[in-house]
C-alpha cells in the first residue's frame, strides 16, 4: 500500500479531475499542493458534472477529507464562491471535510488587478510578452510568496499584524501601481476585503503539516492533488510561457509538508493527443481540420475561461521528458475514444532544430519556437471506444497505438479512460497497491 501523486504531463487538462475522483475512492485524504483556482477539474458522476478550481477532487465524495496544502495560492473570495456553488449541488464542505494550511499564501484582488493589468499592457506594447494567463493573479501572488511579503491564511486570526503586513505589501504594490499609471489602494480597503472574508476561512485552517504526519502515521491512503500540467511548471516547462508554481511530482512533498519519502507512485495523466490554452511553443499544433475534429470532438474549451484550447497531435517526445523530470511510475491514458474515426494517427518521437536531430525540447524558448517535429504514422480504427470498460472491448489498433505510446515514453500504462464519466475507466494497474 502506498500514497499516489496525481500530476499532469502536458500542457494541463489531461483530465487530473476526473482520475483523482475516480481514485479517490480509494483514498482517505486528497491533498491539492500548488496553483490556485486557475486550475479547472471537471468530474462527471452519473450525467452530473462538477468543476472544481480550489477545492481538491475528492470533497465530491463522503467520508473523505479535502486538504489544500501551503503550496497552493487561495483567493478567499473564490474559495467561499466555490464552496457556495458545490453546496448547491448537495456538496457539503464544513471543517470536518477540508482543511487549510494556516501558512498558504492569500491571492487578493490587487493580484487579481495587477495579473490583468500586465497581460493588457503586454498585448499592447512592442516587445512585452503576453502569457496568456488565467487573470486570477496566481503569478503575482507567488510574486509576493517569495518576495516575503505575503498576507497568509493565519494572518487573518490576528488582525493587530495584518495591519503591519498589509501597510508593507502596499508600499510594494503602491509603488508599482504608480509606475504603471495604475491607482493607489488604500490600507482600509484591503482591510476590509480580508476582514470580510475571516470568519469563512478561519475554521478551515489547520497545521497541516502536521495533521498528514498523524495521518499517515496512523496509516491513510493519500492522494495528491497535482494542477497544470509539467510543461507549465516554472522550471521545467516553456518559461516564460508557464504557470507561476512547480507543477511536477516534487513539490506534492514541499507543497503539503511531507518528506518525498511520503509520495510512492507517481501518476502522470497523459491525454491520447495534445492540448493547450494560452500563449507559448506547441511543435506538434494542428491548425487544420484534424486540429478543429480534436477540438470539438475532445470538447476542448478551457474550463476556467471558458478559451478555446488548441489542439494537436500527441507528442511522445515531451511526455518522456515528464516521465523524466517527475519520476512516472506509470500513466493515466485519457480521451483515447477522441481518436476515434480518424484514418490514421502521427506521433510525434522527437524534432529537428536547424538540421540536427534531437531527442527532447530545448530550454531556449528560441529554440523550442524553432523545432520541427518529426512523426511515425499508425493505422486509425473505425470502431468507437467511447465507454469503454474492458481491456477486451478494445478495438486491435486502439490496443496498438496504446502499445506504442508506452513504448515511447518509457512508461507503463496503469489507468485507461474512454469517456467524461466517472465509472467509463480500465484499471491495469492499481496504483494504490503498486
Ligand atoms: P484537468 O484540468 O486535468 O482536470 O482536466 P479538465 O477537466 O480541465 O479537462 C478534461 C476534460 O476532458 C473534462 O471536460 C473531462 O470531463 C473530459 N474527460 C476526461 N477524461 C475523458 C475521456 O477519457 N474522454 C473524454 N471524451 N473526455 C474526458
Ligand atoms: P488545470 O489544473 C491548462 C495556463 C494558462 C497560461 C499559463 C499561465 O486545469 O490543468 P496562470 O494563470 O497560471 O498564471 O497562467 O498557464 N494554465 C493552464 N492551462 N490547465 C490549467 O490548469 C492551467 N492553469 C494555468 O492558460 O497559459
Ligand atoms: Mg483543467
Amino acid at each position: 500500500m502506498t500514497n499516489v501523486v496525481v500530476i499532469g504531463s502536458q500542457w494541463g487538462d489531461e483530465g487530473k479531475g476526473k482520475i483523482v475522483d475516480w481514485l479517490s475512492e480509494r483514498a482517505d485524504i486528497v491533498v491539492r499542493f500548488q496553483g490556485g483556482h486557475n486550475a479547472g477539474h471537471t468530474l462527471v458522476i452519473d450525467g452530473t458534472s462538477y468543476k472544481l478550481s480550489l477545492l481538491p477532487s475528492g470533497v465530491v465524495r463522503p467520508g473523505k477529507m479535502a486538504v489544500i496544502g501551503n503550496g497552493v495560492v487561495i483567493d478567499p473570495h473564490a474559495l467561499c464562491a466555490e464552496i457556495d456553488k458545490l453546496a448547491g449541488q448537495g456538496v457539503t464542505i464544513t471543517p470536518d471535510n477540508l482543511r487549510i494550511a494556516d501558512n498558504a499564501t492569500l491571492i487578493l484582488s490587487l493580484h487579481r488587478e495587477l495579473d490583468g493589468i500586465r497581460e493588457d499592457a503586454a498585448a499592447n506594447t512592442n516587445g512585452g510578452v503576453k502569457i496568456g494567463t488565467t487573470r486570477r493573479g496566481i503569478g503575482p501572488a507567488y510574486e509576493d510568496k517569495v518576495g516575503r511579503r505575503a498576507i497568509r491564511v493565519m494572518d487573518l486570526a490576528d488582525l493587530e499584524t495584518l495591519s503591519a503586513k498589509v501597510e508593507r505589501l502596499l508600499t510594494h504594490h503602491n509603488a508599482l501601481r504608480r509606475g504603471l499609471g495604475e491607482q493607489e489602494i488604500s490600507h482600509d480597503a484591503i482591510m476590509q476585503e480580508l476582514t470580510s472574508v475571516a470568519d469563512r476561512v478561519l475554521p478551515f485552517r489547520d497545521t497541516v503539516w502536521l495533521m498528514l504526519d498523524k495521518e499517515r502515521r496512523a496509516g491513510a491512503r493519500i492522494l495528491f492533488e497535482g494542477a497544470q500540467g509539467s510543461l507549465l511548471d516554472i522550471d521545467h516547462g516553456t518559461y516564460p510561457f508557464v504557470t507561476s508554481s512547480n507543477t511536477v511530482a516534487g513539490q506534492a512533498a514541499a507543497g503539503s509538508g511531507m518528506g518525498p519519502g511520503a509520495l510512492g507512485y507517481i501518476l502522470g495523466i497523459t491525454k491520447a493527443y495534445t492540448t493547450r490554452v494560452g500563449e507559448g511553443p506547441f511543435p506538434t499544433e494542428l491548425t487544420d481540420e484534424i486540429g478543429q475534429f480534436l477540438g470539438e470532438r475532445g470538447r476542448e474549451f478551457g474550463t476556467v475561461t471558458g478559451r478555446k484550447r488548441r489542439c494537436g497531435w500527441f507528442d511522445a517526445a515531451l511526455v518522456r521528458q515528464s516521465v523524466a523530470t517527475n519520476g512516472i511510475t506509470g500513466i493515466a491514458l485519457t480521451k483515447l475514444d477522441v481518436l476515434d474515426g480518424l484514418d490514421e494517427l502521427k506521433i510525434c518521437v522527437g524534432y529537428t532544430l536547424d538540421g540536427q536531430e534531437i531527442d527532447h525540447l530545448p530550454a531556449s524558448q528560441g529554440q523550442q519556437a524553432r523545432v520541427v517535429p518529426k512523426y511515425i504514422t499508425l493505422e486509425g480504427w473505425k470502431e468507437s471506444t467511447v465507454g469503454a470498460r474492458k481491456w477486451a472491448d478494445l478495438p486491435a489498433q486502439a490496443i496498438k497505438y496504446v502499445r506504442q505510446v508506452e513504448e515511447l515514453i518509457g512508461a507503463p500504462v496503469a489507468l485507461l479512460s474512454t469517456s467524461p464519466e466517472r465509472d467509463d475507466t480500465i484499471l491495469v494497474t492499481d496504483p494504490f497497491e503498486d
